[in-house]
């Protein structure tokens, strides 16, 4: 029996008739015969299936230490078309074509199983977290990891100029740690807070890199909270079209969320954030001993970014935060965070549909931001601008939680200053703007709202 003549005899018998010239025992026999045929197939399947998997382990491996992505579709494109190609007999071609396909999702979903694993098993290195952020060619492994500032240097630039940037309030020895590693680095320190998300800062680190003749295959380091990092991000990729980016994230706002997913920008006109890009950094390394020295107040900030994704997101994860001692699970939060801006990056980069839910409180968040004039902190503002978009007992809820870890309750300002200061937000569109609504815990939608629609929600929370 040839290899085509097989399938067809099989079809036939299958589908109840018997070939031509057979009937009674003779057909029953040449089921059996079939049947037998498809058992010894079957367990010679099973045997290459185990082997094709231990392969898929094996890439899966390389993968997750080459910061590569699982899917590849141009690949599996032309996987498919090679292995089509190898069946004569069109007519099973198509069924073929569907059991690769098949075949390639389980694959794909083993090798995700491994990497999940891999971040929480005891397996790994003890003590720390990593995952991979599958984004195609712009995939970037993110490691959390107590102590790993001493080497970043080393692990980011060890054989090319590295621009470190810092900020004022930044304890200076985190940038110098992280310098002593790099082959030749050039440290700036800018002035703590936002105003250095300016032109004229970001033509400061241009310079820079121009006067110590970088070349595109030096990079940019940020140490230090989300302006430095939205700030060097966006130098990094303005200078000679792009160069490499590497955050190191010192405050826990920027640990649990500014750091991944690629948002760079500096303000203009007196607009935050207008002038920016997307551009994915190329690695993004957290040291959780670095908060250690972060005011109190910094830290509260920080999980009021944690708690947005976990109010919109992570039911469990929210219930942890309201059940614990916050700074005794920090760890845990920041992880916790990562996970899902990560699955959320994931899906949407560019901040097309789902990724806007992570915006959640900015847009009230900013026009408060504007009103106050800096005297509050942006973590602050964002715990601030979520309280108006919950129903009444996620807002209590909240609020809980706000006492708890020390953020503010209550916006004492001008509501209506605020509003107007919310509809200068990038976010502002005809028709109203698009906010997010939490009813529950872990679910979120998403709404247009009126800027009278606004006012009237924060009037309802604060009166004033
Ligand atoms: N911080 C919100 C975002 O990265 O989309």
């Amino acid at each position: 029996m040839n290899q085509n003549e097989a399938p067809d005899k099989l079809s036939e018998n299958l589908s109840g008739k018997a070939p031509d010239g057979l009937t009674g025992e003779a057909a029953e026999s040449l089921l059996d015969e079939a049947r037998c045929e498809i058992n010894g197939i079957d367990r010679e399947m099973a045997e290459l299936f185990c082997r094709r998997m231990a392969a898929v382990r094996k890439v899966a491996q390389y993968k997750a230490a080459h910061g590569l992505p699982i899917t590849d579709r141009a690949r599996e494109e032309e996987v498919i078309r090679r292995n089509a190609a190898l069946i004569g007999d069109e007519a099973i071609r198509p069924d073929y074509i569907a059991f690769l396909r098949e075949t390639m999702e389980v694959s794909k979903e083993y090798q995700r199983r491994l990497l999940a694993a891999k971040e929480t098993s005891a397996g790994g290195t003890p003590g720390r977290w990593e995952t991979v952020m599958r984004l195609r060619e712009e995939s970037y492994p993110i490691t959390v990891e107590r102590g790993a500032l001493a080497r970043a240097g080393e692990y980011f630039a060890p054989d090319r100029k590295a621009l470190i940037v810092t900020d004022s309030g930044v304890p200076e020895e985190y940038a110098k740690r992280v310098a002593a590693g790099c082959r030749e680095a050039h440290l700036v320190s800018i002035p703590e807070g936002e105003a250095s998300k300016s032109p004229e800062t970001l033509f400061l680190l241009i310079d820079a890199m121009m006067q110590n003749n970088f070349t595109r295959g030096d990079c940019a380091i940020a140490v230090g909270g989300g302006v430095v990092g939205d700030l060097t991000g966006f130098a990094a990729s303005c200078y000679m079209r792009g160069i490499d980016f590497y955050n190191i994230p010192t405050t826990l706002l920027s640990q649990v969320d500014s750091s991944i997913g690629g948002k760079t920008a500096i303000d203009y006109g007196g607009i935050k954030n207008i002038v920016g890009a997307f551009y994915q950094p190329k690695g993004v390394l957290i040291d959780p001993d670095v908060l250690k020295t972060l005011p109190e107040r910094q830290i509260a900030a920080g999980l009021a970014e944690a708690i947005k994704m976990a109010v919109c997101f992570d039911r469990e994860l929210f219930e942890r935060i309201e059940a614990s001692n916050a700074e005794q699970i920090l760890d845990e939060i920041i992880i916790g965070s990562l996970r899902i801006k990560q699955a959320v990056v994931e899906k949407d980069a560019k901040e097309a549909g789902l990724r806007r839910a992570l915006n959640f409180g900015h847009t009230i968040g900013h026009g408060i931001e504007a009103e106050r004039g800096g005297e509050l902190l942006h973590g602050e503002c964002v715990a601030l601008g979520m309280l108006p978009m919950c129903g009444g007992e996620v807002r209590r809820r909240l609020l809980r939680i706000y006492e708890k870890v020390g953020l503010p309750c209550r916006f004492d300002g001008d509501v209506s200053r605020a509003i107007a200061a919310a509809a200068h937000d990038k976010k502002a569109e005809d028709g109203g703007i698009r906010v997010i609504t939490v009813e529950r815990v872990g679910e979120f939608e998403m709404k247009r709202e009126t800027l009278a629609g606004l006012e009237s929600r924060a009037r309802a929370v604060w009166g004033n």
